[in-house]
């Protein structure tokens, strides 16, 4: 099969396409048959190593497919099944066939095809952690979301909107902002030209924000802590510019303010929050709380151009790689 993979750490050149043999599944896994692997920041993390892999490495923490082997003792899965996943442990998404344990890959609702299902088991997870448990967003609250015209920022932007609160969103270009306010934001701040801070006090009579969702890292840390109102959260969950480091406790204390870098493998560390949280995302996309807008399609093959885009700061909304 088609396997993308790294002898060494490094740039997107690092990714190379191989043939290896099509793993078996072991007692408690299933093999998937992959139709459509979703792309992630995450996944230069791995590539680059900011987050440590065993080499060679190959990327990849989403995907769906068909279960075409089950393995031995699993009676919760049949062949010809149709799910979805999202696997911090193994990684390694980026091929034609994928095993994991069975009880991470979820069976997917009819009205859940491949694509979308690629495109929300992270991502559809991860804002349901951020906007029901990290934080539980309300409505009629201003909250701020960087990166909003992104992978997760479109659906966070989408989803908090339906939830009722007022949503400030930044990006990097101009070219990104109609993207943004197509996805539910007020306002938009140009971050990297325009003082963030500044403009959220502006856009909130002085009073600052109740959560800031951060996926940028490093260089919005402190405009994030700075949008804070009083006893509001910096939930920072990415590292797209560089990990955000260095806070000191006592910065905390002008305001009163809460700091948390949540993960979604920890949401979602068993079988029951895994499930009540992929439920929660098939019903908000059957509702209508958010559309999945996938606005990159690359072919396996070339997960290489797709990571280039994607850290080139190219892409808008979702992004998959098709075996
Ligand atoms: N904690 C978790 O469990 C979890 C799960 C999923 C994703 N995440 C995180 O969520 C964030 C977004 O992930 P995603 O896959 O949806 O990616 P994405 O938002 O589609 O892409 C990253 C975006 O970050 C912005 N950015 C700002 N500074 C950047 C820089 N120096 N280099 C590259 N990009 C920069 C860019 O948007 P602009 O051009 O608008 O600035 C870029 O489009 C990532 O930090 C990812 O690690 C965390």
């Amino acid at each position: 099969m088609l396997r993308i993979q790294f002898e060494q750490t490094g740039g997107p050149d690092v990714l190379q396409a191989v043939d290896v043999p099509i793993p078996d599944p072991g007692p408690g896994q299933v093999r998937v048959k992959q139709a459509a692997i979703g792309l992630n920041f995450i996944e230069t993390y791995q590539r680059t190593g900011a987050n440590p892999m065993p080499l060679p490495g190959c990327p990849g923490s989403e995907g769906a497919g068909v279960v075409d082997v089950v393995g031995e003792g699993v009676t919760s899965h049949k062949v010809g099944d149709r799910v979805g996943y999202a696997a911090g442990a193994p990684v390694g998404a980026y091929a034609e066939y994928y095993v994991l344990p069975a009880w991470k890959a979820v069976k997917l609702p009819e009205s859940i095809d491949f694509n979308t299902a690629a495109a929300i088991m992270l991502k559809g997870m991860t804002a349901e952690m951020l906007l029901m448990r990290v934080f539980h967003v309300k409505p009629g609250q201003t909250i701020l979301v960087h990166a909003a015209a992104g992978g997760m920022g479109t659906i966070l932007s989408q989803w908090a909107t339906s939830l009722g609160a007022r949503v400030i969103g930044t990006v990097g270009s101009a070219e990104k902002v109609a993207v943004a306010k197509a996805n539910g934001c007020a306002e938009v701040i140009l971050h990297g030209q325009e003082d963030i801070a500044a403009r959220v006090r502006g856009l909130t009579n002085g009073k600052g924000v109740p959560v800031v969702y951060d996926g940028i890292g490093a260089a919005t840390l402190e405009a994030s802590l700075d949008s804070l109102g009083l006893r509001g959260m910096l939930a920072s969950f990415g590292n797209a510019s560089g990990p955000a480091e260095n806070v000191s406790v006592q910065r905390l204390k002008f305001g009163s303010l809460f700091l948390t870098r949540p993960g979604v493998f920890d949401y979602t560390s068993n079988p029951e929050e895994l499930n009540a949280s992929a439920n929660t995302v098939f019903e908000a996309v059957a509702k209508g709380h958010f559309k999945v807008q996938v606005n990159q399609t690359f072919a396996l093959k070339d997960a290489r151009a797709a990571h280039e885009a994607l850290e080139g700061r190219q892409t808008t909304g979702s992004s998959l790689l098709i075996p």
